[in-house]
């Protein structure tokens, strides 16, 4: 069931789908304090959990701390970190009883807090000062049969958020990456190292160094002199390029994109609704698509063509919070500042503020207030509002740019897409990446505590930079991170231009050894991963499920923050601590233990219900069949194209039901498409 109110004037924030009546009074569960500024205030008992908030750092369980629902670029994001790159303001407050359990999505384009037991312990407080909110209340359904009220909540959530961005066959293939890869000739040693190791490569991803001057929507001839027959050359081995597109668009006089935004109106305006704001990114000064207007957003989906007449089928979008180094006005102010440093004898203070001077104009919220967005109202009433009030639609809405125009430039194709900013209604159009992580073990630990958060809130097609964005990863830390990676949906070994490189073919030649097998056990699951995916999507159910939301009367399971479903038939228990070579693994049911090694299964292990230490030595991937279920293992192969899908072998019990397509129709649905594997 669920309950819909308003509070104050919100925006149309796009996320719901569907028509919901109003209710009356009260919300079902929580109270609200106060409208303006709104604040919802829920009492928790000593037991009560917190599911969900999306891209969220910490727990699977949120409680006792205080999160922010602000896109921020967030390259040094660690356990204090409020906010990240999404605004997924959807959580479920899990009570012992399922009757008391309950979803609130709290529908805003503007900042809100969860204060989650931080300021108190028994309470959970919701705020926004800006906007108003459309609050949601979703109570598990009586006639749910065997489903958990976690998995039932969720369910009738996405439903009304609507169906999640299914990616083609090949974007769920092994990604290359790196902030550095500037040239035609650098992008073919990829390849060629690749093939030489006989490492599987589905694509590549070109970072900004591809474009001329970081313009959008061009191409350095310089670097890659003839794009369309090199991404023909590639695509005949198999393997995609996969350009980024940024927010900003150049400010540059004879550049076609920007002379149009600028012609047109399509840049976000100042304060007197004429002079188009500027901030500087990586290609200095530039202007910003007002992508909440439906013919903004119609015309730089459509710039996409420049790219798609080359043969290019799959994009990532960045810096789309938006992210600003710099705005005319703060830049103007931090040079005054530092005059006033000039001949002064800097003691520790005014060093101290000297030094910050640089940094103090990055992604400002003056900045943000700067300028302005048109915005619908509820009543669909356009008018100007300020950035900062509608700041968390900005990236979503360029994730929506792109997808309606990659759909309109290519409607029979699913084209691969996927962004750093994201909001919930962007789930429908495309992916995201969780930006920019470090080399670190305890990044790896978030992504597994964040991945169901991102199912909850419709993000399936999503996963971390393998190994770490920036810093200096470690063989071993690749090792686990890309045994976990090979099964979340977005598979990508990405770093920053300085980190160290991570190619797989720049370790060891075990390692190297262990990534062709672990790359090789992706490639057997990839059906498995595509059909469990695909039926996901189309039944609004989650793809990566913590234990929880199978098991939510099993207190163990509850507790279990580390463990994670990966559709129907799998768990896995990733090692995420260095030096350790294995680890405890809790079963809530008897399961199968599959190892694999070595390009193939090497041993099938029966494990009963309960507490286990399992060991999962560096070079293998050990992986869990659930109790009555199948997997199918395909015979591995270098990319997709590769891939025979009637070679394979069936581990666990009975029948596994395989949805299959032609890897890149646009009308995705169930019926008449599954194959029964025996
Ligand atoms: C941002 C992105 C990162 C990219 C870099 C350069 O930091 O998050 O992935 O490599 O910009 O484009």
């Amino acid at each position: 069931m669920i309950r819909k109110y308003i509070y104050g004037s919100p925006v149309n924030t796009g996320a719901i789908v569907e028509d919901i009546p109003l209710s009356e009074g009260n919300p079902l569960y929580g109270c609200v304090e106060s409208t303006s500024p709104f604040c919802w205030h829920y009492s928790m008992n000593s037991d009560t959990k917190i599911f969900g908030l999306g891209e969220a750092v910490r727990g699977m369980n949120k409680r006792g701390y205080c999160y922010e629902s602000w896109c921020s670029d967030v390259p040094r994001q660690d356990e204090g970190t409020k906010s990240m790159y999404g605004a997924h303001n959807f959580f479920i407050v899990k009570e012992k009883s399922s009757k008391e359990s309950f979803g609130v999505f709290f529908e805003s384009a503007s900042r809100l807090t969860f204060d989650f037991g931080f300021t108190d312990y028994s309470d959970i407080l919701v705020s926004c000062k800006d906007t108003g909110v459309v609050l949601y209340v979703i109570t598990a359904e009586e006639n749910r049969g065997k489903e958990t009220a976690l998995s039932n909540i969720t369910r009738q959530f996405r439903r009304i958020i609507g169906q999640s961005y299914i990616p083609p066959f090949w974007g769920f293939g092994y990604q290359q990456s790196r902030w550095g890869y500037k040239t035609e000739e650098d992008v073919r040693e990829i390849v060629n190292k690749h093939k030489e190791y006989k490492l599987p490569l589905e694509s590549v991803c070109l970072d900004i160094d591809y474009m001329e001057a970081y313009k959008d929507f061009s191409v350095d001839k310089k670097k890659f002199p003839d794009m369309k027959s090199f991404a023909r050359e590639l695509k005949d081995e198999g393997i995609r390029l996969i350009p980024i597109i940024d927010a900003g668009v150049k400010l540059l006089d004879g550049y076609d994109v920007y002379d149009e935004g600028k012609e047109k109106g399509y840049f976000c305006k100042k304060a007197d609704g004429k002079t188009d704001y500027v901030a500087g990114v990586w290609p200095g000064r530039s202007c910003f698509p007002d992508f909440l207007r439906s013919d903004v957003r119609a015309w730089f989906g459509s710039k996409y063509k420049n790219l798609t007449d080359l043969g290019i089928e799959g994009f990532w979008n960045d810096m789309n919070e938006p992210a600003m180094f710099y705005s005319d006005e703060s830049l103007a102010a931090a040079f005054e500042k530092l005059e006033t440093f000039k001949g002064k004898n800097l003691d520790i203070n005014t060093f101290f503020d000297f030094s910050s001077v640089s940094g103090s104009t990055f992604n400002r919220l003056d900045d943000y207030q700067r300028f302005y967005n048109r915005a619908e109202s509820l009543d669909g009433q356009e008018k100007p509002m300020r950035h900062d009030t509608v700041h968390n639609l900005f990236g979503g809405k360029m994730t929506q740019a792109a997808g309606e125009g990659l759909k309109a430039l290519m409607p029979e194709k699913r084209c691969l897409l996927y962004s750093r900013a994201s909001c919930i209604g962007s789930h429908r159009y495309g992916g995201i990446w969780t930006g920019d992580n470090n080399a670190r073990w305890n990044h790896m630990e978030q992504e597994i505590k964040m991945l169901p958060g991102l199912n909850m809130c419709g993000f399936l097609y999503s996963g971390a930079d393998i190994g770490g964005f920036a810093e200096l990863t470690t063989e071993d830390l690749m090792l686990r991170w890309m045994a976990l990676g090979i099964f979340t949906p977005l598979m990508r070994n990405h770093s920053a231009w300085d980190a160290r490189e991570k190619e797989l073919y720049r370790f060891s030649q075990k390692a190297t050894d262990a990534f062709r097998s672990i790359l090789q056990l992706r490639y057997a699951l990839l059906p498995y991963i595509y059909s469990e995916f695909v039926k996901a999507a189309l039944t609004s159910d989650m793809f990566i499920r913590p234990l929880s939301f199978d098991f939510e009367d099993d207190e163990r399971s509850l507790e279990c923050q580390d463990q994670l479903f990966v559709g129907q038939s799998l768990m896995i228990a990733p090692v995420y601590k260095q030096n350790e070579n294995g680890r405890m693994v809790y079963f809530p049911e008897p399961m199968l233990q599959l190892t694999w090694k070595d390009g193939k299964l090497i041993s099938q292990k029966k494990i009963a219900k309960g507490d286990h230490y399992i060991a999962q030595p560096l070079d293998s991937v050990v992986f869990f069949v659930r109790k009555g279920k199948a997997v199918p293992l395909f015979e591995p192969s270098m990319n997709t194209a590769a891939l025979k899908h009637d070679k394979y072998q069936l581990a666990g019990k009975g029948k596994y039901e395989l949805y299959e397509d032609d890897g890149f129709t646009s009308d995705v649905h169930l019926e008449g498409r599954i194959r029964i594997l025996k």
